[in-house]
């Protein structure tokens, strides 16, 4: 039997990253991922290829403003085929890349299903290898919606949802989350009426609530329709399309949408079935993720677990440092736990919509003293020069230490924007520190110096 001092079981962002950390630092490795390709939901059906449409179908969008710019352009058009094409080709590439890389580094690919017979060795087909560790990093799958049967053609996941070979004219989503906005946004621009259903009142739940609630305004802009505070009562397939009925929770009104598509993006659950958890008595929490240690070891010596399988946002990043930190310590390294407080969080709308840390409402929950500082892009040189005026930068702060507690961005670019505020919250850097520090002009980093600014009181360009 072959052994290894460590198999990776899943090779998404954070079994892949570990495996290749983990051969690094000197451990045989072997990952076992059961795709034809290797990345994980992540590259192949999650937040490449989503990005790759959000770029395409933005680009599209954008040609209807070019006149602002003093631009005309002959008639335009677009090919869906080609569009999806592009995508596959980017998610093409970066996954043989991993590959590359496990060469590299010399990480075996064992492509099969694996299982775990007992502590100590994983099956991959008819193989058994000798496993010192077990690192489970099976991921999640999209969370299912009582009575509602997905068959990937009229009524999807993001999978589906991902791969359209038509526009729809109608599409409904179910769930104002990250998927459904993200998505959302993509056929709308492609031409489909575009309805989002969502349980509570309110978009994004987790975000800060006033950023959350000027996106809303900002996307039904751009036509997507929100009804809020509606449950789902059935998705009945009919002919080529689907009736939606939904029901508003204040008052049992029940109503009915027609659709061409429907996608369900109501969250995603951790997938631990079919490895023999159970019968390994590896403990999961009540909401069915694996229930790991600061250095994400299960109850069971020798099989840890990480990303989206276990507790904590489910995000790539989040599901890297998970892989980096278990596996620096399985080899001896100290490594402090990752602190989720500090992993941020962006929807890659236009505009797009960056979290790190505390809500405000969080804040006033806990009756936590704070300030709070805001600059609207239409204030920025840069913003204004761009067309790119729509949304804010919010900071709260510790009005006694100047700590940051959490920093939330609506608009061009907040995804990189938030860094610089990841940064200071990491490493503790203060409102005063990061107003004192030089932001290139004409720049929208500048509105992020300037919220500060107003958190401290002292606002130069509002
Ligand atoms: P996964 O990426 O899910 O990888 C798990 C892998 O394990 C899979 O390849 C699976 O085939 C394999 N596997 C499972 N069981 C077995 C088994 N028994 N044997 C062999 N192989 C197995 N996150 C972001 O941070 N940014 C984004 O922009 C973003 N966009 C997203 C868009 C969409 C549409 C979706 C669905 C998700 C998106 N996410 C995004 C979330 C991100 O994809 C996940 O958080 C991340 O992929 C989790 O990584 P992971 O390594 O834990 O698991
Ligand atoms: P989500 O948790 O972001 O949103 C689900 C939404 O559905 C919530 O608003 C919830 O209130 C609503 N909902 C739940 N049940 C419902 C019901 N029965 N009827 C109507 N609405 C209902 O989950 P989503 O969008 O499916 O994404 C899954 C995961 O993937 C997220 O955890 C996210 O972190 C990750 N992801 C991250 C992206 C990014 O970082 N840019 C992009 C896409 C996904």
């Amino acid at each position: 039997m072959r052994n290894f001092d460590l198999v990776v079981i899943g090779a998404g962002p954070g079994g892949y990253v570990a495996a290749i950390r983990a051969a690094q630092l000197g451990l045989s490795v072997a990952c076992v991922e059961e795709r034809a390709t290797l990345g994980g939901t992540c590259l192949n059906v999650g937040c490449i290829p989503s990005k790759a449409l959000l770029s395409s179908s933005e680009h599209w969008a954008e040609v209807k403003h070019l006149a602002a710019h003093g631009i005309t352009v002959g008639e335009a058009g677009f090919d869906l085929a080609a569009m999806m094409a592009r995508k596959d080709k980017v998610v093409g590439d970066l996954t043989k890349g991993i590959a590359h890389l496990f060469k590299k580094n010399g990480v075996e690919w064992l492509n099969g299903r694996g299982t775990i017979p007992a502590p100590g060795q994983v099956r991959v087909g008819d193989e058994t290898v000798l496993a010192k560790n077990i690192l489970i990093a099976t991921g999640s799958d999209p969370a299912g919606l009582a009575g509602v049967t997905v068959d990937e053609e009229v009524v999807l996941t993001s999978t589906g949802a991902l791969a359209l070979p038509k526009v729809p004219d109608l599409l409904v989503v179910i769930g104002a989350g990250v998927i459904g906005l993200e998505l959302g946004q993509v056929w709308a621009r492609l031409g489909a009426k575009v309805t989002v259903v969502e349980y509570l009142d309110r978009i994004l739940p987790g975000a800060d609530g006033e950023i959350a609630k000027t996106a809303q305004r900002l996307l039904q802009r751009q036509g997507l329709a929100f009804q809020l505070g509606r449950k789902v009562a059935s998705v009945t397939r009919d002919g080529a399309g689907a009736t939606v009925t939904v029901e508003r929770r204040d008052n049992g009104a029940v109503d009915t949408i027609e659709a061409d598509a429907v996608l369900v993006a109501i969250g995603r659950r951790p997938r631990t079935a079919g490895l023999g958890l159970e019968a390994l008595g590896v403990t999961l929490d009540a909401r069915g993720f694996i229930a790991v240690d600061g250095q994400f070891r299960t109850n069971v010596p020798g099989i840890l677990a990480i990303g989206d399988v276990v507790p904590g946002p489910m995000l790539a990043h989040k599901a890297e440092e998970d892989g980096i930190a278990a596996v620096e310590a399985l080899a001896g390294h100290a490594h402090a736990a990752p602190d989720y407080a500090l992993v941020p969080g962006v929807v890659y709308t236009a505009p797009e919509i960056a979290s790190l840390g505390a809500t405000e409402e969080a804040l006033k929950d806990s009756a936590t003293p704070h300030v709070v500082g805001r600059f609207q892009f239409i204030a920025n040189g840069r913003a204004r020069a761009m067309g790119a005026t729509d949304g804010l930068v919010k900071v709260l702060g510790c009005p006694d230490t100047g700590r940051i507690l959490g920093a939330h961005i609506l608009g061009r670019n907040a995804g990189e924007l938030i860094q610089e505020l990841v940064l200071a919250m990491t490493t503790g850097a203060t409102l005063e520190q990061v107003a004192a520090s030089s932001h290139a002009h004409p720049g929208m980093g500048e509105a992020v110096k300037e919220a500060c600014l107003a958190a401290l009181g002292k606002p130069l360009h509002a």
